[in-house]
């Protein structure tokens, strides 16, 4: 039974509880949403999600969305809805660092913290990798743009190359230089990215709501680019058939644009800090949802009436579906605002991994090491530098598809245990005070927890084995180092220094 220990929510909670400023209106949370929100998924995996993929010897590896691709973005919007109301109760109830690793701690007990814990990795840090990728595939179409076209085998790793069923891209394994018998196939564009991104947040920086607004901004406004110059070149032929794969299409759809949803959990972290956050959160999260929905149907609509949906098969499927229209300089535009957009992204969940690793030292589930905190930028700098060059070498050589899968799958495994949480914590600990609770939660938390498991059956059976591959690891890590050192079962608690949040 010592695995399942549970955490005292009351030791979790922050000295000072209850004077936290509490500055945050259901609009900046709104506005929160949107720039952790909006990213790779839209910009990049919709290409995927419409037109499926096909591996390299022909066989069906998913089926595509096809224009019913607004059906798939329809359902995840209502399956995060419920994801995200249980965050907002537990997150509101245990504000603390760590997320759905913290809140597991308190609610499931520690193995489970630990596979959450464990399955965040893929959230945070795969998912960088996902967008490293596409960030790479816009900034290689921008510079396109101004006439400078990089090698190819310099911005496809070896796995996008090995997997494609593009005779052009696949081919690159016989023509790329070659290296001790191994063609050089590596993203450079993506390594470099995430190694800058690294370098920034070692020096302490964290994005600030004035940046953040700045990139929502920049975010919206070339989506309605694209969306206003694109919808005057649709063409109703291409929304026929509407479903070209009917219901397993929208599913396996929606299994791999999901990713276009991750970021709603991490925005609940900032519960303690919002004003009335009964009325508040709720609102905020679910206005933030609701938005980010709309604008997907409408540029999946638009998207999938410009070209035919199998030409949106490409590591820059927007950029490219208005190039193929002839329309270049509106390309550019997307492309660019594309590659800022993503570099938001990649600094909000490369500041958020560290800051997870860290709440799982300072409970003695990981080395102390990892719980360092740098004495001049008061940053976890070790664990900040593991984690970019995790990210960066991943980027270097993974394949894009995969990575959205395995990200998907690891963060729907998260939303589940967060709802079943929910209902534990309900049984358990009624009384305690909730500062928001879930409306109809004997519907609600069940049916999130049912919801994302529908969701994450859609993934093809890759992913699901790379998912049970990384999740043994896990286990082993836990058996031989986690369960020995736990500060909750050893009673011997680590001397921590506080990260310096800004507050
Ligand atoms: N939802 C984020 C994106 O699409 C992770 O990039």
């Amino acid at each position: 039974m010592q695995l399942f220990a549970r955490k005292p929510i009351s030791e979790m909670l922050p000295e000072g509880e209850g004077e936290l400023k509490r500055s945050l209106g259901a609009g900046d949370l709104v506005m929160l949403s949107i720039g952790a929100v909006i990213g790779a998924g839209i910009f990049a995996s919709l290409g995927t999600a419409a037109a499926g993929e096909v591996a390299a010897n022909g066989e069906v590896v998913r089926y595509g969305a096809g224009p019913a691709l607004v059906l798939s973005f329809l359902l995840l919007g209502v399956v995060c809805g419920m994801a995200a109301l249980c965050y907002a109760e537990l997150s509101a109830m245990i504000p603390t660092a760590g997320s759905a690793y913290a809140y597991s701690y308190a609610t499931l007990g520690e193995l489970l913290a630990w596979i959450i814990g464990w399955a965040l990795i893929l959230e945070y840090a795969v998912g960088n990798v996902a967008v490293a990728i596409a960030w790479s595939g816009y900034f290689s179409s921008l510079l396109s743009g101004f006439g400078i076209i990089l090698p190819d085998w310099l911005t496809h790793g070896y796995f996008m190359v090995n997997a494609s069923s593009d005779p052009a891209v696949h081919g690159l394994l016989k023509t790329a230089p070659q290296f001790l018998g191994m063609p050089v196939l590596v993203n450079i564009p993506a390594f470099a990215i995430v190694a800058v991104i690294t370098w920034i947040l070692c020096l302490g920086a964290r994005e600030s709501t004035t940046v953040n607004n700045w990139m929502v901004g920049v975010k919206l406004l070339v989506l309605v680019v694209f969306v206003a110059v694109g919808s005057q070149h649709i063409d109703m032929a291409n929304y026929k058939p509407f479903a070209p794969n009917g219901w397993r299409g929208i599913h396996q759809g929606a299994a791999i644009v999901f990713f276009a949803y991750i970021g709603f959990d991490a925005i609940s972290t900032a519960a303690e800090e919002t004003r009335n956050p009964q009325r508040n959160l709720p609102l905020g999260l679910m206005a933030g949802l609701g938005i980010c929905t709309l604008i997907y149907i409408i540029v999946g609509a638009v998207a999938t009436g410009i070209v035919p949906y199998q030409q949106l098969k490409s590591a820059d499927p927007l950029a490219r579906a208005l190039t193929l229209s002839g329309l270049k300089t509106a390309s550019m535009i997307v492309s660019a605002g594309a590659v800022v957009s993503m570099s938001a992204v990649l600094l909000v969940f490369q500041y958020g991994q560290p800051r997870i690793f860290y709440a799982m030292a300072r409970d003695g589930l990981l080395p102390r090491w990892a719980a360092k905190i740098h004495p001049k930028y008061k940053v976890p700098h070790v664990t900040t530098i593991i984690t970019g060059v995790f990210v960066a070498f991943g980027s270097l050589v993974a394949d894009d598809a995969a990575t959205y899968d395995l990200t998907n799958i690891g963060t729907l495994a998260a939303f589940m245990l967060v709802c079943a949480g929910v209902v534990v914590l309900r049984v358990r600990e009624p009384e305690r005070h909730r500062p928001f609770r879930v409306p109809f939660v004997w519907f609600v938390a069940p049916g999130g927890f049912a919801a994302c498991l529908y969701v994450m059956t859609g993934l093809p059976l890759s992913a699901w084995i790379l998912f049970g591959v990384w999740m043994s690891i896990g286990l082993v890590c836990y058996a031989a180092y986690g369960y020995s050192h736990s500060v909750l079962r050893t009673g011997k608690p680590i001397e921590t220094v506080p990260i310096d949040t800004g507050h």
